[in-house]
């Protein structure tokens, strides 16, 4: 890795981030993405690269329970930040809520756009409040699908929302 640029800027910088629980200290390019330090660097492709200009949502992580897209977001903003991909959701092999919801609801097909969906959605439930319908759908108009028609997605996060209410 270069450590300066053309004009002698020193490039790179030593960050230390949490993802799913763990503790990273790594030294990384300040042009990096978070996406591609989290899917190259630490392996985490449970982070799917779709556009990689911040359109189609598939990139989506918890940034301190935020959804982003981790495509554009530099890696050096995530300094002692708390980051959840979708790795980080089921406990051995123990899916949360919010996945046995789109799991009932038929809301995966091909599965590209689904970790960041569902990340979306935890974020709507570990929120603690009530969405409207609108709400829901307005939430969730970040993330592009290509498979369902997003009627079983809105099915599936509404039903999370449900059942996460009722308890
Ligand atoms: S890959 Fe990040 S929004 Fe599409
Ligand atoms: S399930 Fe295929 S892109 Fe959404």
């Amino acid at each position: 890795m270069l450590t300066k640029n053309t004009a002698g800027v020193a490039v790179v910088k030593k960050i230390a981030l949490t993802v799913n629980g763990k503790a990273y200290a790594i030294e990384i390019d300040i042009r990096e993405s978070l996406l591609d330090v989290l899917r190259d660097r630490l392996q985490f492709t449970g982070v799917k690269q779709g556009c990689s200009v911040g359109e189609c949502g598939a990139c989506t992580v918890l940034i301190d329970g935020t959804p982003v897209n981790s495509c554009i977001y530099l890696a050096s903003w995530a300094d002692g930040k708390t980051i959840t991909t979708i790795e980080g959701l089921a406990k051995d092999g123990q899916l949360t809520p919010v996945q046995e919801a789109f799991v009932e609801e038929g809301a995966i097909q091909c599965g590209f756009c689904t970790p960041g969906v569902v990340l979306s959605t935890t974020a709507m439930v570990q929120s603690g409040r009530s969405f409207t319908h609108a709400e829901v759908r307005r939430e969730l108009s970040g993330h592009l699908c290509r498979c369902t028609g997003y009627q079983k997605i809105v099915d599936a996060a509404e039903r999370a929302l449900r059942e996460a209410e009722a308890k």
